[in-house]
C-alpha cells in the first residue's frame, strides 16, 4: 500500500487535508494522526472491517482493545451505556484532554474495537488536528498509538513513518506531540474507579476531583495474572531493540551504580547509552542523553530518546529512574514496562 503523507498545521489545521483524511476514514481506511499525547492510527470505530486494519498494521493482538476518540460529549451516549455520575466531574475538568474513561459499551461498538470486552475506552483529545478529523469524519475514531506493537509510542511523524510506512493509507504530520506519553486510563465500571494507566492527568488530580481511586497493581510493577484488568498490560511494551536497564534508588547510589554498570559493559565490548537527569553526568558510555529537567520535558522526549538509542545502535541503554510522584508515576510506569533488568540500589 502506498502511504500518503501530508504536513498539517496543529494550530489551524488546513480543511483541505482534514477532508482528504476524513474521506479515508469514512471509506474504511486508516489514517495516522497526532493527538496531544502521541500519534494514533485511526479508523472508523463503528466499522469492524476498518478496525481490523489497525490490528493488522500494528501487529496487535486482537484481544487488546482500542481507545475510541470523540470530539464532543454528545457522541458518548451512542457508544457507552450506564454512564455513572462520577464521570461528570472528570469530563468537565479534563476533556478535551489526555484522559481515557472506560464505560460499559453500547451495541454500536463492534467487538473488534473493544477486543471482545463489554466495555469501551473513550477519550476526547484536545489536539486541533484530532478534533477536526473526528468531526469531519462524522464517526468516532478508534486509535491506538501508531507504533508497531511493543515498540515505544510515536511522538513525531518520523517515528510513525519508520513503523507504519506502507501499512497505513495516510499519515498527517502535525509535528512533535505536546505531552509525549499516552493518556491516563481510568475504569469507571467498578464501584470505586480504577487507574489502569497513569498519564499526564495525574492520580493526584483525579483524587482531588472524585476522591477515592484504586490503583491497578500492574502500575507499580506487579504483573501477576490477577491484576491484569487492562488487556494491553500483559504485553511487552515501549521496548527499544537495545537491552534496557532501569536503575532506581537514592540520587548518589543511582549514579554510582550507573557508572559501575557502564564499566562492566564496556569491558564486555558493549556499546552503551545512558539516560540521566543529571546535566553534568560523566562516564565512559558511548552516548549520554540528558532526559530533561522536569516531568513535562522528560515525558515529552522519553520515547524519542529510547528510539534514538536504537538509531545510535547501542547494545544496552541504562536509564536513571525518577520519583513516582505526579507525572513521574506515568514515566516510571513506561520505563518499568520497557525494562529488561531493574536494579534498585
Ligand atoms: O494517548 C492515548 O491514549 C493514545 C492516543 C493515540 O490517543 N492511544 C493509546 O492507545 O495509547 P493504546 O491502544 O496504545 O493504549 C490503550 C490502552 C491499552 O493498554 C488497552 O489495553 C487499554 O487502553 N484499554 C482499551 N480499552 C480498554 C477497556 N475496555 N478496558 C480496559 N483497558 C482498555
Ligand atoms: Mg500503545
Amino acid at each position: 500500500m502506498k502511504t500518503e503523507i501530508y504536513q498539517i498545521d496543529e494550530v489551524n489545521p488546513q480543511s483541505f487535508y482534514i477532508k482528504l483524511a476524513s474521506d479515508v476514514i469514512t471509506g474504511g481506511g486508516t489514517v495516522a494522526f497526532p493527538t496531544e499525547t502521541v500519534y494514533g492510527i485511526g479508523a472508523n470505530a463503528l466499522d469492524y472491517k476498518a478496525v481490523k486494519k489497525i490490528y493488522e498494521a500494528k501487529g496487535r493482538h486482537s484481544d487488546n482493545p482500542l481507545i475510541v476518540h470523540i470530539h464532543e460529549a454528545s457522541q458518548l451516549k451512542k457508544i457507552a451505556v450506564s454512564i455513572p455520575p462520577i464521570s461528570e466531574p472528570l469530563i468537565r475538568k479534563f476533556w478535551p484532554g489526555p484522559i481515557t474513561l472506560i464505560f460499559k459499551k453500547s451495541h454500536a461498538v463492534p467487538d473488534a474495537t473493544s477486543g471482545g470486552l463489554d466495555t469501551v475506552a473513550i477519550r476526547m483529545p484536545r489536539s486541533n488536528i484530532s478534533l477536526a478529523l473526528i468531526k469531519e469524519s462524522g464517526c468516532p475514531i478508534a486509535a491506538p498509538s501508531a507504533n508497531i506493537s511493543g515498540k515505544p509510542s510515536p511522538t513525531s511523524a518520523d517515528h510513525v513513518i519508520k513503523d507504519l510506512d506502507g501499512k497505513v493509507n495516510m499519515i498527517l504530520d502535525g509535528g512533535n506531540t505536546e505531552i509525549g506519553i499516552e493518556s491516563t486510563v481510568i475504569d469507571l465500571t467498578e464501584q470505586i474507579p480504577v487507574l489502569l494507566r497513569p498519564g499526564a492527568v495525574t492520580l493526584e488530580a483525579i483524587q482531588n476531583t472524585i476522591g477515592e481511586v484504586n490503583i491497578d497493581p500492574s502500575i507499580l510493577g506487579n504483573y501477576s495474572e490477577l491484576s491484569q484488568k487492562s488487556p494491553g498490560m500483559k504485553y511487552n511494551h515501549y521496548s527499544p531493540n537495545a537491552q534496557l536497564i532501569l536503575v532506581e534508588g537514592s540520587e548518589s547510589n543511582k549514579r554510582k551504580k550507573i557508572g559501575e554498570l557502564v564499566e562492566k559493559l564496556i569491558i564486555k565490548n558493549k556499546k552503551v547509552g545512558v539516560m540521566t537527569t543529571d546535566k553534568s553526568f560523566q562516564c565512559n558510555a558511548h552516548l549520554i542523553k540528558f532526559m530533561g529537567s522536569n516531568y513535562e520535558s522528560i515525558a515529552r522526549d522519553l520515547f524519542g530518546n529510547l528510539r534514538f538509542a536504537d538509531y545510535y545502535g547501542v547494545d544496552t541503554i541504562i536509564v536513571e529512574g525518577i520519583d513516582d510522584k505526579e507525572m513521574g508515576l506515568a514515566i516510571m510506569n513506561r520505563l518499568r514496562k520497557a525494562a529488561d533488568i531493574k536494579v534498585v540500589t
